[in-house]
């Protein structure tokens, strides 16, 4: 690897000038305080990695219902508001570029974290099957979710537009919407799990309702210029399916290059989503249909990733496992340095292990 790598050139994504294409992919990491509050430890872990072009943060849930993991952060109360600005702070001063990634898990939460003691909000009464979830008392079997209301679904869409304002006064650059992984989001999206019979479900149309609401609510906050959005039309994870997902994410995304966000952010299948029968949708494909700037994510090495870039795939490239293992993932890339091993094990654990210790290359 060398200077001359197309990841290291530097990008325009909305507002933002990135020094590089190198992007930290948003990593939950199970490690805010009480009340789901970031603190200094998150705050060191994030200013470790700020020569990333941007940093995408960990998944931040917009309302107590939408939490589905022990210690994830919120950003709902005015208290995380402040912990996350020891987090922006230490990133600035670092001289680099985050985002908040706003979160709801929908039915992968549980009565637990709900704060009336039900069950958890999703698209339809249908509960995700083999899978567990994560509760503050361990692993559990998911729950049947109760199908949203109208009502209850314009209050979740201004949880995320309050969550966008709340990113605003915790002194971030912009947010990403999550639309992604089988949260609450895509559990409107997807035929699999929405059965719904009113204007939020049935054609894809209505099915992408759900996105593109949050989306006006939080461009309108914002301006699309500092406005992202995930994706993963190939995915499978938390027992998400579509009867067509080609043509759900073609539409979807048609509809998404309207706004000219900052970037469209996409990730292709890992290993176990191909084993699962995911549809391979090749990330190029959204190029007949987005005329933005795409950041593409899963399972890129810096060779690979690079390969995307040169053959047009993507714009930009998210690490997500090899920016938790190497801080200096940018100097690394830059220098031809060897990669330290990410730690599994202490990816969810707590604490500073496989957070904030891995080593840097060491200083000149
Ligand atoms: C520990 C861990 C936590 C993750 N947390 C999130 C998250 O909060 N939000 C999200 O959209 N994806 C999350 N992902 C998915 C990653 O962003 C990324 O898509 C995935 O790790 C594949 O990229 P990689 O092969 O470069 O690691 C997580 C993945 C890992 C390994």
């Amino acid at each position: 690897m060398s200077n001359t790598l197309r990841l290291l050139e530097p990008i325009q994504l909305g507002a933002w000038s990135l020094p590089n294409r190198m992007i930290m992919a948003p990593l939950t990491r199970c490690r805010a305080g009480a009340g789901n509050v970031a603190g200094p430890l998150n705050a060191l872990y994030y200013e470790q990695r700020s020569t990333a072009g941007l940093i995408i943060s960990e998944a931040t849930q917009v309302a107590p219902g939408g939490q589905g993991y022990p210690g994830t952060p919120g950003i709902h109360s005015a208290e995380q508001v402040e912990g996350w600005k020891l987090v922006t702070d230490a990133v600035h001063k670092a001289g680099g570029r985050i985002v908040l990634q706003l979160w709801h898990v929908g039915r992968v939460s549980h009565s637990s974290y709900q704060t009336d003691g039900g069950p958890p909000y999703s698209s339809s009464a249908v509960a995700a099957t083999g899978i567990q979830v994560a509760t503050l008392s361990g692993m559990k079997t998911p729950e049947i979710p109760r199908a949203m209301t109208v009502v209850e679904i314009h209050d979740v869409i201004a949880q995320f537009r309050q969550g966008a304002i709340n990113a605003k006064a915790a002194g971030f650059d912009g947010v990403e919407i999550h639309g992604a992984n089988g949260y609450l989001l895509e559990q409107f999206l997807r035929d699999g799990i929405n059965h719904r019979t009113d204007e939020w479900g049935g054609s894809i149309a209505n099915r992408s309702r759900f996105h593109l609401a949050i989306t006006k609510e939080v461009v309108e906050v914002w301006g699309a210029d500092r406005v992202g959005i995930r994706l993963s039309p190939s995915g499978t994870f938390c027992d998400s399916h579509d009867s067509d997902h080609f043509a759900t994410y073609h539409y979807l995304v048609k509809q998404l290059d309207a706004f000219k966000l900052a970037y469209l952010h996409v990730t292709r299948p890992s290993e176990s989503d191909l084993r699962h029968g995911s549809p391979n949708i090749p990330l190029k494909s959204f190029r007949e249909v987005y005329h933005g700037k795409v950041i593409g994510c899963g399972e890129f090495s810096l060779t690979t990733g690079e390969t995307a870039i040169e053959d047009g795939s993507v714009d930009s490239v998210a690490f997500g496992r090899l920016f938790i293992a190497n801080p200096d993932l940018v100097e690394r890339a830059r220098e031809g340095a060897s990669l330290n091993p990410p730690d599994e094990p202490s990816f969810y654990a707590g604490g500073e292990h496989g957070y904030t210790d891995y080593p840097f290359l060491p200083r000149k």
